[in-house]
């Protein structure tokens, strides 16, 4: 299977660390082709919009998405708006879902592993805001849409990831309490759908105010495993969970759809780093990981969290972590951690060391240099050899 993967570099160190993400997915022998397309600032300053209708096209052309980051301006421009929301929108991405465990670093909490699903098309961010009233007397009004269908699509969504990752629990995170009618509709709508669930091993639903939830983010985390909220709430309690799981230079989301998915750092820019070389490229090959999950490529996926650990154990921090490694050394050392895995293959005949190419398929042969005997690739990540089935041959009368 090959796939094509649209790559969105956008603006700043998305530059430098979609790149780097790009050579380990390379490096984890996924058979894909890359196309690249324009976002952001820059794409704005450039050509008028920060979504140009083409990038939308080569989104939806695409298997998956890979989004770096995208810039803004520091003062209101007449024009534009975000391609991040516009994106979300065009496609319909109605779950963002962010992992965050306790990462292999020194003086981190452990025992950390949470994952966020917000739902990401409703809420206060979907339903406009408006100001009457004269200029010293204004109101302003934002509406908080929720629906039955966008609760029991996200609720259904987290339900599914709960069993298909063996989660155990889901807790509900809503303000029922205050907001009767509009968090009283998604709590009622999350609850029916986990209450109809079938299966041997039914995920256990729980339910927080979402203040209680904030004071046990921070109090204890541990006690989390899948939380399901509304957007706004969704976007605070993922930042914060987010600290959680060693800062900015690690996090990664996916944005996903019925029909596209697209995944990205959770970081922005950061003009501030952009065009060092320092940036942490981790959080990018993080999403990159969960681009791979998506695909159902998950042992490639698993793969790459394995480097991104072995990356951090062994110290190779970019400045964000308080190291001095550059973008570029944090990459090396993922892509040999992942080649090297392959290089250590023994052929099962004579024992001897082979050296594998990253790209093999799986019931291909590869004849051992050593003693050439014919190996069978059995598995591909990691490569797994046995020896070839003799063929039986046809000698005829
Ligand atoms: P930011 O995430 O770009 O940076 C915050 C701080 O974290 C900075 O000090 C930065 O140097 C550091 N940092 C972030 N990612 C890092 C990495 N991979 N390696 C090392 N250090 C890293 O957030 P900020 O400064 O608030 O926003 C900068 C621009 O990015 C703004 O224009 C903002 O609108 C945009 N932004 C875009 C996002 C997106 O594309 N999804 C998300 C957040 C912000
Ligand atoms: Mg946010």
């Amino acid at each position: 299977m090959s796939y094509i993967i649209c790559l969105l570099p956008g603006d700043g160190i998305g530059q430098e660390v979609i790149p780097a993400a790009r050579a380990a997915l390379i490096a984890t022998g996924l058979r894909c082709r890359f196309v690249e397309a324009d976002i952001g600032w820059a794409c704005f300053q450039r050509r008028g919009t920060a979504l140009p209708n083409e990038t939308l096209t080569a989104v939806r052309q695409a298997d998956v998405t890979l989004l770096g980051a995208v810039g803004s301006p520091s003062h209101r421009v007449t024009g534009y708006r975000s391609p991040v929301v516009g994106l979300r929108q065009a496609l319909d991405l109605y779950a963002c879902v962010r992992p965050v465990r306790t990462p292999p670093l020194e003086g981190q909490r452990p025992g950390i592993d949470m994952v966020v699903i917000r739902e990401n098309s409703e809420g206060l961010y979907a339903g406009g805001e408006e100001v009457t009233g004269a200029p010293d007397d204004r109101r302003a009004v934002a509406h908080r849409i929720i629906t039955s269908h966008g609760s029991r699509r996200i609720a259904q969504f987290a339900l599914d990831y709960a069993q298909h990752h063996r989660r155990q629990r889901v807790t509900l995170v809503h303000k029922a309490n205050v907001l009767r009618e509009s968090c009283g509709l998604f709590r009622e709508t999350v609850l029916a759908v986990f209450a109809g669930q079938v299966g041997t091993n039914p995920v256990v639903v729980d339910e927080l105010l979402v203040d209680t939830a904030a004071y046990h983010m921070v109090r204890s985390p541990e006690r989390f495993d899948v939380i399901v909220t509304t957007n706004l709430f969704g976007d605070i309690l993922s930042d914060a969970a987010s600290a959680w799981g060693g800062g900015l230079g690690l996090a990664a989301s996916a944005n996903i759809g019925a029909e596209r998915a697209v995944f990205e750092p959770v970081h922005g820019s950061a003009p501030d780093i952009a065009g060092r070389g320092i940036a942490n490229p981790l959080a990018a090959i993080s999403a990159a990981a969960l681009l791979l999950d998506y695909l159902g490529e998950t042992s490639r996926g698993d793969r790459l969290r394995t480097a991104v650990d072995a990356a951090l154990r062994a110290g190779i921090h970019t400045p964000d972590l308080g190291g001095a490694a550059t973008t570029a050394e944090v990459l090396a050392f993922v892509i040999t951690h992942l080649t090297e895995e392959n290089s250590a293959m023994t052929c099962p005949e004579c024992e001897a060391t082979l050296t594998l190419p990253a790209d093999l398929i799986e019931g291909e042969i590869v004849p051992c240099p050593d003693c050439g005997a014919e190996l069978e690739v059995t598995s591909t990540s990691p490569v797994q050899l046995q020896l070839a089935p003799m063929v039986e041959e046809d000698w005829g009368e």
